[in-house]
């Protein structure tokens, strides 16, 4: 009276041999024929007899059923009877030797093949009933996540230091160096100081960075070239007006160099043209072609070193191939010192000496 109900295992293989037999008879229902109790002892061959026939002895003859019909009708019979209990006991090592009957399966009620598969699914298998337990687990790893792979190698190592990387000092004498190269060529309009910079630039670069900045450098020329176009030129000069000292700085017949080298004029202090005291500014550019001719003191003269043109103390031209005197500028007494206004031009052959811009007298 203590055995233990069938597990489900017992109760599929029951099934499983009650259908073998079944083929294997002819087309009568056999099976249902036999009563029920006398199968307590009968192997597992002939276990389907008994409780199969029982609670539903037309289904094998029709339709067998389906397996959850046949499972209710196996169990409402072994909860009344006992009889097939050994008989499922000695059929199931014969087909599912790897299912043994599970002990808790006497405590309480059986779940049903669908419960426990709706146990499975919704991933209840704790909570499954101890029956339950090896499909659910079985049904567990089958639906378990896949283990996470293991990260790659260069996902996990840091980075090492490019060596192509150059520090920011580097790379900041670099540019400085090419940028004073650029600005260099841009504003004498030297090309071997652009290669240069081209060069400097390009080393520290990638091929693609080179050709890239090459560009943006030439664009940037381009625009500072425009720019520089656009803006007027200036020539700067020394001022056309300088003031070069008090007449008690230039003696009688004398004439001082002391202007020639900076402003290009000489001072000169004489009586000789016209009888009248006066002092000038006579420009140093003879003027036969242009040269810068020397005073000689001790001749008292001017000397052209290109042709040999002569002129006298007064600026008169004497000897060579002068065709005129040397010009005077323009002089003025301004706050007690002598000005010079180179702007001012006087021209001998044309009457101009007689202009009193272009002398001071001297009393
Ligand atoms: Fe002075 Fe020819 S340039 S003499």
């Amino acid at each position: 009276m203590d055995e233990k109900k069938p597990s489900t295992a017992d109760i599929l293989a029951k099934i499983r041999a009650q259908k073998a037999a079944a083929a294997a008879s002819s087309e009568t229902p056999a099976p249902a024929a036999p009563a029920p109790e006398s199968a307590a002892p009968v192997p597992a061959a002939e276990a389907p007899v008994a409780p199969a026939a029982a609670p539903k002895p037309a289904a094998p003859a029709a339709k067998p059923g389906s397996t959850k019909d046949i499972l209710a009708a196996i169990r409402a019979k072994g909860a009344g009877g006992a009889a097939a209990t050994p008989a499922a006991a000695e059929a199931a090592p014969a087909t599912t030797p790897a299912k043994p009957a599970s002990p808790a399966a006497s405590a309480g009620p059986r779940p049903s093949v669908q419960d426990m598969l709706k146990a499975v699914r919704e991933g209840k298998v704790g909570a499954a009933p101890a029956a339950a337990a090896p499909a659910a687990g079985a049904a567990k790893s089958a639906v378990a996540a896949p283990a996470m792979p293991a990260k790659p190698a260069s996902a996990t190592s840091k980075k090492a230091p490019s060596p192509q990387r150059r520090s920011l000092a580097v790379l900041l004498v670099v540019a400085c160096t090419s940028l004073g190269c650029f600005i260099g060529s841009a504003l004498t309009g030297s090309v071997l100081l652009f290669l240069a910079g081209m060069l400097v630039w390009s080393l520290l670069m990638t091929p693609f960075m080179a050709a890239f900045a090459s560009l943006a450098e030439v664009g940037g020329l381009w625009t500072l070239h425009t720019a520089r176009f656009m803006m007027p030129n200036v020539l700067v000069e020394p001022p056309s007006k300088f003031k070069v000292g008090p007449l008690s700085d230039y003696p009688l017949n004398t004439v001082s160099n002391k202007w020639k080298d900076q402003y290009g004029v000489w001072i000169v202090h004489t009586d000789q043209y016209e009888g009248q005291n006066l002092i000038f500014a006579l420009a140093s550019v003879c003027t036969h072609l242009g040269c810068t001719p020397s005073w000689l003191d001790g001749e008292q003269k001017f000397k052209c070193p290109c042709h040999g043109s002569g002129f006298y103390i007064t600026g008169v031209n004497f000897e060579g191939p002068a065709p005129r005197p040397l010009e005077r500028m323009g002089l003025k007494i301004a706050e007690g010192m002598l000005e010079v206004d180179k702007s001012m031009k006087f021209q001998e052959e044309m009457g101009q000496w007689t202009d009193p811009a272009s002398f001071v007298a001297v009393s």
